[in-house]
């Protein structure tokens, strides 16, 4: 197939893993992707499996969790896992469907439970997953063999990391460098202040990639922009970015991100985090650059600055220095996707007294309102068959890293 065909998505209905292979091959260095990677089931599929279903996921802060028995019921585009914590303080994550004839065993989207009684047979499971009863099964039967199934789990600084796949990526990297940034912050001793979920109608990747690039800060987000000095071209902000590492060195804290990168080759989990200042006197990511909490972790004053971190293929963190932002991206269908936002601060914060949920928000709400029009606007473009993708812009680099690393990760067998 001409590279030209492949550039204008006249690609053949019901291909294969071929065609697939096909289309990357033909990815024009320093371009965006061409349009069937926006709108193909078998490239999304293709997604789910090599993507999705093979790296790790934060699926939520442990404090959403915090007495024994607590649960919660996450749903990701067609799975669905019970986080728990079981009677021991450990945290689980299984997969919300009955080992007798796959109902779903856990019914409520949260509560506190010992155990989930499946609503069809009632076969029993304790909420760490194991079966405890199966009522009028033969004498052979056995339990150990039928319990929930099991997905791997890291909590790191009060993050909770599920992955999928059978072998899991190698975590141990991202957990040194996760202590080196959110540590600093105190992430561990977080709570959430505030979730909410944005339904989008685009792609997964059309969402992601929209996250890692700010060269639609300038145009897109005047709130933001006034604040952040990341919507500049990055040798435009490095007096700013230095004055910001001399005032976070003078309160004897490193944050150890050193824009590190790690790619996910030889079996290792992806990690980028990098820092970026705020503008003079802007203390923290709030509409007037005035403090929204209690100052978190080691902090004892306000650097001005902010560390970014961008995980495996759908999970991004930014640290304030008085407050925390998780970002979800979680596939759906191929032309749908959800992004959901947490807010964290200091577990001893309390509303009213130590912040207004309101002013905590208002930026990031903002913000993500517009990115969600732009999201979707790019999404009803790029399926045009007149749609050919243009070069990356130089303030994009973490964009063309993303589509980089996304190509490597579908095209490895
Ligand atoms: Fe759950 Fe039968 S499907 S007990
Ligand atoms: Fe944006």
């Amino acid at each position: 197939m001409l590279a030209s065909e492949l550039d204008n998505g006249h690609i053949s209905q019901g291909g294969n893993g071929d065609r697939i292979d096909h289309l990357v091959a033909a990815h024009k260095p320093g371009y965006g992707l061409t349009r069937p990677f926006y709108f193909d089931p078998e490239i999304f599929e293709r997604d789910m499996q090599r993507v999705f279903f093979r790296h790790w996921h934060c699926l939520a802060h442990e404090s959403v969790i915090p007495n024994v028995n607590d649960f919660e019921l996450f749903k990701l585009g067609p799975e669905q896992v019970i986080l728990t914590r079981a009677g021991d303080g450990t945290v689980h994550a299984m997969l919300n469907v009955c080992r007798h004839r796959g109902a779903e065993v856990c019914t409520k989207d949260r509560g506190n439970a010992k155990a989930f009684v499946c609503p069809y047979h009632a076969w029993t499971f304790a909420n760490d997953g194991r079966l405890k009863a199966a009522r009028l099964m033969p004498k052979d039967f056995k339990r150990e063999d039928h319990g929930l199934k099991k997905l791997h789990v890291r909590v790191v600084e009060g993050l909770v990391f599920i992955s999928f796949a059978e072998e899991p990526l190698d975590f141990s990297e991202v957990e040194n460098l996760l202590r080196a940034t959110c540590g600093q912050y105190g992430w561990g001793a977080a709570k959430v202040a505030y979730r909410q979920s944005y339904p989008l109608n685009a792609n997964w990747k059309l969402a992601v990639e929209n996250y890692v690039e700010c060269y639609h800060c300038g145009p897109a987000h005047p709130e933001y922009s006034e604040t952040h000095a990341l919507e500049q071209p990055l040798h435009m902000i490095e007096e700013l970015n230095a004055a910001m590492e001399a005032r976070t060195c003078a309160l004897g804290i490193e944050v150890g991100s050193g824009n590190h990168w790690q790619n996910s080759k030889e079996g290792r989990e992806a990690i980028h985090a990098f820092r970026y200042a705020l503008y003079d006197g802007v203390k923290t990511g709030s509409r007037d650059g005035q403090p929204l909490s209690t100052l978190m972790g080691r902090f004892s004053d306000f650097d001005g600055g902010v560390t970014s971190i961008h995980l495996g293929g759908t999970t991004f963190l930014v640290c304030y220095a008085d407050h925390g932002m998780i970002y979800r991206f979680i596939p759906k269908t191929v032309d749908t996707c959800e992004m959901e936002l947490i807010w964290l601060v200091d577990e001893k914060a309390e509303e009213g007294r130590d912040y207004d949920l309101e002013k905590l928000t208002w930026l990031w709400k903002v913000t993500t309102d517009e990115d969600k029009a732009i999201i979707e606007h790019a999404a009803r473009g790029v399926v045009s068959r007149f749609f050919v993708p243009g070069p990356i812009a130089p303030m994009e680099q973490n964009e063309l890293r993303y589509i980089n690393w996304y190509l490597d990760e579908i095209s490895r067998p």
